[in-house]
């Protein structure tokens, strides 16, 4: 007979004390609040669950782990270096080198990667096991209106067809069959996950803040024609088009499903003002010289390359009217006064998310791109805004000054110019 080892009495529990009041919750809100418009696709149970899980996860590294990116830098990498190299960083790739082989950094990175593949892998099983509900239901809302202008043989510009941005298969164009709109599905459903609800409800909480930013900052400013270059599957124009019912809004992209998505979903909100329309916006020739009173690009021109953006620059010198506004919205772009640490943070996406065009991006002088496109240097726009959202569904979270999460945050910089009257 085997021997019996029994196991020593446990010791009694000790008493759970508390160590401080109760925090109050401050995670990503639950998924099931997420704005569902008629095109939406359905999530089960163990959907909601999953992008629970990835909302928790990316507030956790942007709340606990990255702070201790910072402290490794501090305490561990830069002593190394400057021992090694007897002199400090001289840029932010040299910072972005350094970091890659800490620890600390390593651990943030990989799950920062992972949390990206999961989520987009999440999304593209919601949408794929449900694709000829989702394909028919926004080929019904737009088959026959006139508002979505497709162009058969529409080649898409080398910058999206060669990447599958931040992870997302088959980027913004790929149509699995014809008619397709899961990738565009996957991209709507994801995005509240990877922001943490951060976007708001609808994921428009940029979108609401620009037109909130330019009622405030341009209160006689009524435009008549709007062009959002870059739209995505609008989650950003529709809020413009619901400031500004009058306006009619012309929304274009190069990607067929974003844009057949786009204005099913627009129509499912009830907003009527807008035209999808498929073009490669670095060549808007098909429009009028002055046509436009606004133009809006929203986290788009690092989507874009080096070749392309003076390009685009230049056709919206042409298109806007006199007294005319450009507005892009962006991440940040790095300046001298950026410290290199953060630079290098925030460059992670260009070099771990497929996002290669991002740090030559942020480092462009913009103005000085502006001035080169023919804007006045006296009518350059510079501003910030923070995503509107729904103050009793979600955190303030891209107000909070405390908290980064380089890329991620819900808060952005206005480069724009009014063009001369
Ligand atoms: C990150 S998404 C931004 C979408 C949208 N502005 C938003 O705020 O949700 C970038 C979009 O730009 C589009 N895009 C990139 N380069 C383009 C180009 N040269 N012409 C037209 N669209 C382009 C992509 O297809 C994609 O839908």
């Amino acid at each position: 007979m085997a021997d019996t080892v029994h196991p020593p009495a446990a010791a009694p529990a000790a008493p759970i004390q508390a160590t401080s009041a109760p925090r109050a919750y401050d995670g990503p809100p639950d998924y099931r609040v997420v704005g569902r418009h008629g095109v939406f696709p359905e999530t089960n149970h163990d959907e909601v669950a999953r992008f629970n899980f990835l909302a928790h996860m990316n507030r956790h590294l942007a709340a606990n782990v990255m702070p201790g990116v910072g402290e490794a830098f501090e305490a561990r990498v830069t002593p190394a270096f400057e021992k090694k190299e007897k002199r400090s960083f001289k840029d932010r790739h040299e910072v972005r080198k350094a970091l890659t082989q800490d620890p600390v950094w390593q651990w943030w990175s990989a799950m920062r990667r992972a949390t990206m593949e999961s989520r987009q892998q999440a999304g593209r099983w919601v949408t794929i096991r449900q694709a000829d509900d989702l394909n028919d239901k926004v080929r019904a809302l737009t088959e026959t209106d006139a508002r979505l202008v497709l162009k058969p043989g529409f080649k898409q510009p080398r910058s999206t067809e060669a990447i599958d941005h931040h992870c997302m298969p088959g980027s913004y164009h790929t149509e699995l069959v014809p008619g397709d709109v899961t990738g565009a599905a996957n991209y709507d459903i994801g995005i509240f996950a990877t922001t943490g609800g951060m976007l708001g409800r609808y994921n428009d909480g940029g979108g609401v803040a620009v037109a909130e930013w330019v009622k405030q900052n341009l209160p006689e400013f009524q435009p008549k024609r709007i062009l959002d270059i870059g739209c995505g599957l609008g989650h950003n124009v529709v809020p413009l088009a619901q400031a500004y019912p009058d306006a009619e809004i012309v929304a274009v992209d190069a990607g067929a499903p974003m844009l057949r998505y786009g204005l099913a979903r627009a129509k499912t909100l009830g907003a009527d003002n807008i035209t999808f329309l498929q073009g490669d916006v670095s060549d808007l020739s098909q429009f009028e010289d002055e046509s436009f009173d606004w133009i809006q690009s929203t986290m788009f021109l690092h989507e874009t390359s080096y070749k392309m953006m003076p390009l685009i620059f230049a056709e919206t010198k042409r298109l806007l009217k006199p007294g005319g506004i450009v507005l892009h919205v962006e991440q940040p772009q790095y300046t001298d006064q950026m410290p290199l640490f953060e630079q290098a943070m925030r460059d992670w996406d260009a070099f771990y998310n497929n996002e290669p065009f991002w740090t030559k991006m942020h480092e462009i002088d913009l103005d000085a791109w502006m001035e080169k496109a023919g804007f006045s240097k006296d009518a350059l726009i510079h501003g910030g805004v923070a995503a509107v959202v729904d103050p009793e569904v979600f955190p303030e979270a891209a107000k909070d000054t405390k908290q980064e999460d380089y890329g991620r945050k819900a808060a952005w910089h206005v480069i724009g110019a009014r063009k001369v009257a």
